[in-house]
C-alpha cells in the first residue's frame, strides 16, 4: 500500500523532475545503484493501463504487449526484471552475465557527457556470476519477455567455452538469450565478430541451445563500429546458422558526435542521443543483409521520433537504456503514446506494420534525427 502509494507520488511531473534532477547531481554510478534499490523497494512508477493493441507484437514466438525493452546492462545482477516489467517494458534484458562473478574495471567507470545526452562506461562486466544470477531468476514470471545477456569473463582462456556455459545454464529459464560479442571493454570480445570466430562461436552456442529441453530464441548482439565488409561477413555467416535475430546496436567507440565535450575523453562506449545516428545506419545495413531475420533495434532513442525512425529503418522491436537518464521514466510512456499515433496516421493496425519503411536513405547515410 505504503509503496504503491509512492509510487503514484513519483508519477507526479514535481516529484518525478525532483528525483531526475537529484540523481543527475550524484556520481553516475552511485545514481544507478540508488535507481536500483528504488526500484527493488517498489519506489518506481508502475504502468496502470493496457498497452494499446496496435503495440502488441510477437517477436520470434514472443508475444509482447508492446516493442520496447529495457537493454542489457542496467540490471546486470537481475535485481529488478520484475518492478522492470511493471514500469510496462515488453521485454527485459539483464546481464551482461559471466560465468565467474568478477568487478569490472576500476572506479569511476561511468560518465555522463550532458551536453549531448550521452553516455560512456567502461564497466567491464562488473557481475556477480552465473550462480548468483540463476538463483535469482529461478522461478520468477514477470509479465515481460526476460531475456538473459550472456558473455566471457575477462580472465578466460577459452570465451568461446563462457558462451556455451550461459547457454546451458540459462537456455530453460530466460525467454530469450542474446550472445554479446560487442562489449568495447572487455578486450579481445568484439574480435569474436570476424567471420572465423563467429562461425565457431555460433556453432557451439547453437549446438548448446538445441540440447536444452527447450528451444530459446537466441540473438547476437553486435557493434555498431563495422564497416560494411564486416557487415557482409557477419550476413553470410549467421545465414548458415539458425539464430534467431541480431541486436544491433552496442555501444560505439567512437566520439565524433562529442568532441570536445566533457568527457569525451574518457575510453569505454559511448550509448545515448550521440550514438542514434551511427548505430540506426547500421540497423539499416543489417536489414539489407538479413532480409526478414529480426532485428532489434537499440542505441540512442531519445523521444517518440527516434522510436519510430528506429522502425523505419528496419528495427522489429527496440530497447533502450541511457536516455532514462536523462529524459526520466515517462520516456516510455512517451514512446508508447508515440508509437501508437505514428501507427495510426500510417494508416496501419500495427507497429510491426511500420517496419523498414525507410531502410535504404537510413542505409545510406542520408536519414538522421
Ligand atoms: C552503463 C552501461 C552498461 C552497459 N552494459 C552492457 C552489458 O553489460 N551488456 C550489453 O550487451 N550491453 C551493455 N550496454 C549497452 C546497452 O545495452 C545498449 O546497447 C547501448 O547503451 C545503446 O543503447 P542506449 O543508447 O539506449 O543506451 C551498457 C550500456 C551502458 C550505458
Amino acid at each position: 500500500m505504503i509503496l504503491s502509494g509512492f509510487s503514484s507520488l513519483l508519477r507526479m511531473p514535481l516529484v518525478r523532475d525532483l528525483s531526475r534532477d537529484t540523481l543527475l547531481k550524484m556520481d553516475p554510478e552511485t545514481a544507478h545503484g540508488a535507481t536500483i534499490t528504488a526500484l527493488r523497494l517498489g519506489l518506481a512508477p508502475q504502468q496502470d493501463y493496457p498497452d494499446p493493441k496496435e503495440l502488441r507484437i510477437n517477436l520470434c514466438g514472443l508475444d509482447l504487449a508492446n516493442p520496447i525493452g529495457m537493454a542489457a546492462g542496467f540490471d546486470k545482477n537481475a535485481e529488478v526484471p520484475l518492478p522492470l516489467a511493471l514500469m510496462g517494458f515488453g521485454m527485459v534484458e539483464i546481464g551482461t552475465v559471466t560465468p565467474l562473478p568478477q568487478d569490472g574495471n576500476a572506479k569511476p567507470r561511468l560518465f555522463r557527457v550532458g551536453a549531448a545526452e550521452g553516455v560512456i562506461n567502461r564497466m567491464g562486466f562488473n557481475n556477480e556470476g552465473h550462480d548468483a544470477v540463476f538463483r535469482r531468476l529461478k522461478g520468477q514470471r514477470i509479465g515481460a519477455a526476460l531475456g538473459v545477456n550472456i558473455g566471457a569473463n575477462k580472465t578466460s582462456t577459452d570465451f568461446v567455452a563462457d558462451y556455451v556455459l550461459g547457454v546451458t545454464r540459462f537456455a530453460e529459464l530466460a525467454e530469450y538469450l542474446t550472445v554479446n560479442i560487442s562489449s568495447p571493454n572487455t578486450p579481445g570480445l568484439r574480435d569474436l565478430q570476424t567471420e572465423e570466430a563467429l562461425k565457431r562461436l555460433l556453432g557451439a552456442v547453437l549446438t548448446a541451445r538445441s540440447k536444452a529441453s527447450v528451444r530459446v530464441p537466441v540473438f547476437l548482439k553486435i557493434a555498431p563500429d563495422l564497416d560494411e565488409n564486416a557487415l557482409d561477413a557477419i550476413a553470410k555467416t549467421i545465414a548458415e546458422t539458425d539464430l534467431d535475430g541480431l541486436i544491433v546496436s552496442n555501444t560505439t567507440i567512437g566520439r565524433d558526435p562529442v568532441a570536445g565535450l566533457e568527457n569525451a575523453t574518457e575510453t569505454g562506449g559511448l550509448s545515448g542521443k550521440p550514438l542514434f545516428n551511427l548505430a540506426t545506419q547500421r540497423l539499416a545495413q543489417m536489414r539489407q543483409r538479413v532480409g526478414t531475420l529480426p532485428i532489434v533495434g537499440v542505441g540512442g532513442i531519445h523521444s517518440p521520433q527516434s522510436a519510430v525512425a528506429k522502425f523505419a529503418a528496419g528495427a522489429n522491436a527496440i530497447q533502450l537504456y541511457s536516455a532514462l537518464v536523462f529524459g526520466g521514466l515517462d520516456l516510455l510512456d512517451r514512446i508508447k503514446r508515440g508509437l501508437a499515433a505514428a501507427v495510426r496516421s500510417a494508416g496501419a493496425t500495427n507497429v510491426s506494420e511500420l517496419t523498414g519503411r525507410n531502410v535504404s536513405d537510413w542505409a545510406a547515410g542520408k536519414a538522421g534525427v
